[in-house]
Order: C-alpha cells, then sequence, then structure tokens
C-alpha cells in the first residue's frame, strides 16, 4: 500500500497571548488527486507569509528510494512474550498522608481502595525504574538489549521533558542504536504504547519493542490538596513486545479515543509566570521574551473523571472484545489501569465479570498513571496467577482526555529462576 500526502500546513504564533494549541493552522493548497510527482512545489500561506515547500513524493503506482532504509511492509503479527517492574523504596501509608492534609485511612480506602503508594526520593529517577523494569522484561524475554530495535516510553512526567527513551536506550546498552520515543497520553499511555508497537511490528518489520509504561505523578501533585495527593503514586513497568506469524498473533483487538473537550475535567496546565517582563518593548511585543513558565499541579473533577471512566471504559472493552469476536466469558483476566477500585469494580460489573478474573493491585501502589498496567501486569505473572496462553481485556484512561482498550493474549508464564 503506498501513503499519499493530501494536504499539509504550518503555524507560526500570531501573538504571544496565543497558546500552543491555540495557534491557527491554515491550509493553503490542499491537493486530493491520487498521487504528486516527486519534487513538486507546493505553497502554503501561512500566518500572512507565503512558504514554499517540497512535497515529498507519493506516486502510489511506483516504489521510490525513501522506502529502501526501512524494512519492506510486512503482514505479522505480535506476542507478549516479556514483562518487568520496577518501585520507588520509599512507602507513603494513609496514615502518613494524614500527617500533612486533613484525611484518614478509612475515608481514602473506603473511597479508592488505596492503602498506600510508592513515591520517588533521594537520587532516584524516573528513567531509572524504567530502566530496572525494562532489565526484567529483556531477562524474562530472553532477549538480549542488542536485539531490541524499538523503546517507546510512555509517560507524562519524563525526567527531560525532550523525552526519556533516548536516555534508557543508552543505559540499557543498546548496541545497535534502536529507535526511541516518549508517547504522552497520561493513564492511556502504555495501551497506546502497545498498538504503537504492534504497528511498528506490522508496518515496518521491528522484531522487538520494548513498551515501558512509567510514570511520577508525585511531581505534579499539590501535596496540600487532600482531592487529589491521596490518589497518586510512582512506579514503571515494561513489556517486550515480539514479531510472530500471523496465527500467533498475541493482539486480538483494540480499541483508542481521545476527547479535547474532556480536559477541564483533569488536566497540569501550562501557566505563565505573573513577573513583569523586563524586555517588553522587544520586537515591539508586549510580552515577548516569553515569560518563564512553568505547570500547574494536577486538577482534577474526581466525580465527572469518576463517571466519564465508568461510562467510556466498558464500551471500549466491548468493542475491542467485538473486533476481536470475542465475549467477556473470553476474558480471562479483566486488566483496567488502577485508578479506583471503585471504578474497576464498576466495569467489571458493567461486563458481567466476576471479581476472581478481575486484576487488582492498587491498594499497594495506588494510581501509578502509565506504570499501572504493566505493574499490574508483572506481578500477576510473577505470581503465576497470569498463565501463558491467557487472554487478557485491558483499558487505560485519563487526562486528555483519553481511553481505550485492548484485548491480549499472554505469551509466556513464568519460571522462577533457581538459585
Ligand atoms: N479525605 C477526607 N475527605 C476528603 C478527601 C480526603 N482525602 N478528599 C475529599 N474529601 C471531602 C471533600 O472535601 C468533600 O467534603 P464536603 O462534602 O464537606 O464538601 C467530600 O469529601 C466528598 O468529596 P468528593 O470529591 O465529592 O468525593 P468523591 O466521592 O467524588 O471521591 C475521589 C473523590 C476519590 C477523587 C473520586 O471522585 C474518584 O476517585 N474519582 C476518579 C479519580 C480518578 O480516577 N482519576 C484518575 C486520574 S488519572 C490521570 O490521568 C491523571
Amino acid at each position: 500500500m503506498a501513503v499519499v500526502l493530501q494536504g499539509f500546513g504550518a503555524a507560526t504564533a500570531l501573538s504571544s497571548s496565543d497558546s500552543l494549541t491555540s495557534r491557527k493552522f491554515q491550509f493553503g493548497y490542499l491537493k486530493s488527486r491520487p498521487g504528486f510527482s516527486e519534487g513538486s512545489i507546493q505553497r502554503a500561506r501561512c500566518a500572512g507569509k507565503l512558504i514554499i515547500t517540497n512535497a515529498v513524493a507519493a506516486n502510489a503506482d511506483s516504489s521510490t528510494s525513501s522506502t529502501a532504509s526501512t524494512p519492506r511492509l510486512v503482514g505479522k503479527g505480535c506476542k507478549l512474550v516479556g514483562c518487568g517492574s520496577a518501585l520507588p523504596k520509599l512507602l507513603v501509608s494513609n496514615d502518613d498522608l494524614a500527617q500533612i492534609v486533613e484525611t484518614s485511612d478509612e475515608w481514602i480506602s473506603v473511597r479508592t481502595g488505596i492503602r498506600n503508594r510508592r513515591i520517588l526520593s533521594g537520587n532516584e529517577t524516573l528513567t531509572g525504574l524504567a530502566i530496572e523494569a525494562s532489565r526484567k522484561a529483556l531477562q524474562m524475554a530472553q532477549v538480549e538489549a542488542d536485539d531490541v530495535d524499538l523503546i517507546v516510553m510512555c509517560t507524562s512526567t519524563p525526567d527531560d521533558i525532550f523525552g526519556s527513551a533516548p536516555q534508557v536506550q543508552r543505559e540499557l546498552g543498546c548496541k545497535k542504536v534502536p529507535l526511541a520515543f516518549d508517547i504522552r497520553a497520561a493513564c492511556s499511555g502504555f495501551v497506546l504504547g502497545l498498538t504503537t508497537a504492534a504497528s511498528y511490528i506490522r508496518a515496518y518489520g521491528y522484531q522487538n519493542v520494548l513498551v515501558i509504561g512509567a510514570d511520577a505523578l508525585s511531581r505534579c501533585v499539590d501535596w496540600t490538596d487532600r482531592g487529589t495527593c491521596i490518589l497518586f503514586g510512582d512506579a514503571a513497568g515494561a513489556v517486550l513486545v515480539q514479531a510472530s506469524d500471523g496465527d500467533e498473533n498475541a493482539l486480538l483487538g483494540y480499541d483508542m479515543h481521545s476527547d479535547g473537550g474532556g480536559q477541564r475535567h483533569l488536566n497540569a496546565i501550562l501557566k505563565e509566570d505573573q513577573t513583569e517582563n523586563v524586555l517588553s518593548s522587544t520586537n515591539g511585543s508586549a510580552l515577548f521574551p516569553p515569560r518563564p513558565s512553568s505547570y500547574s499541579c494536577i486538577q482534577m473533577n474526581g466525580k465527572e473523571v469518576f463517571r466519564f471512566a465508568v461510562r467510556c471504559v466498558p464500551q471500549s472493552v466491548e468493542a475491542s472484545l467485538e473486533k476481536a469476536g470475542l465475549t467477556s466469558s473470553d476474558i480471562d483476566w479483566l486488566l483496567l489501569h488502577q485508578a479506583n477500585q471503585r471504578i474497576i469494580d464498576a466495569v467489571a460489573t458493567r461486563l458481567q465479570i466476576s471479581p476472581e478474573h478481575v486484576i487488582s493491585n492498587l491498594a499497594n501502589y495506588g494510581n501509578t498513571s502509565a506504570a499501572s498496567i504493566p505493574l499490574a501486569l508483572d506481578e500477576a505473572v510473577r505470581s503465576g496467577k497470569v498463565q501463558s496462553g491467557n487472554i487478557i481485556a485491558t483499558a487505560g484512561f485519563g487526562a486528555g482526555v483519553t481511553w481505550g482498550s485492548a484485548i491480549v493474549r499472554w505469551g509466556r508464564s513464568f519460571i522462577q529462576p533457581e538459585d
């Protein structure tokens, strides 16, 4: 299948009061015929300026040299063959939190199911946790770091705002220098990472993709806000997704969504520093250069997020099951993003899945965002709960808002190494 570029646009900030998301995107020239000739010149009028750009060759009938460096398209499946996880050392209990905000172990555990969480401290870093989780996943998969083709790190709280995946690649010692990049999709990140891994395997012939879910929301929490600070913990989890023959395919169905309209209920948004700008007259703009800015702490309307989750997650799991040609009675394990036990219970009830088939560990770790699914999977695999061949319905949901689900078959049971 050839890919045809049918339109393009560009944008510049119209004024310094524009936010990144509100900048105007203008299409100057939109083509809809089946293919452009190589090197053809397209013009886009953008924010009052004429931009000249070369269109990428996309002739549907000819094979071009632009695809020569990537593996050919292949119709492969993928399997999940290794997992690992890592946690910070510092354990913070509900009673500990009751020392800093007006709350109680009873209130937190009854409303959320959470009792403890782990928080990064001292010299610990999120990248360090991601590396530890990745090493364990590679060891279980019996795959050398050198054989990893792609590292996808799903996180909203990277140690480096430009992305942490390349640092994981470096520390793991992947000598072949695989592609490594971050995905930012909050608590849906890991499910999106899984589908991204499958896409790279199927479309480009990648063999071994490391999908990491890692987050340290403790960095974004207002520790004086009892409505949010009780919910979150830090952790990392990783899964090795490997190419397989089509009939061995383990990603049986998936379903992904986002709705920017829900952002008002859950966000940690950029806010401007209110200090006076010393160079305010530079370049004739009242607000240039931009003021130093930072992100707000997590702001959440808990009730709305709760309603969104119990409405959208079952619908998504049902859609994934339908795509997989399965029903909820075929599921061995329901493994949801670990946000709140009441959300997990409500979704399980709606899907008619009994508690014995539901994986939950949030009592020990709280909501660890993108890490929660691979962390719970890793515990369930290593404890022998999840066995090779088991069908797992997994779903993430969170800020954005984003949500999505995947039906996967776990590929390898864990054999405890002998001492
Ligand atoms: N301890 C004691 N009392 C509290 C606490 C606390 N920690 N937090 C809130 N309260 C009080 C409130 O002040 C309020 O008191 P009032 O009635 O006197 O005004 C009362 O308890 C009820 O507060 P609500 O916010 O209405 O409590 P609710 O029953 O909705 O529970 C909760 C709050 C646990 C946050 C729930 O709404 C929830 O879990 N929502 C989903 C959150 C979630 O899953 N977020 C995922 C985010 S993932 C991501 O992408 C970052």
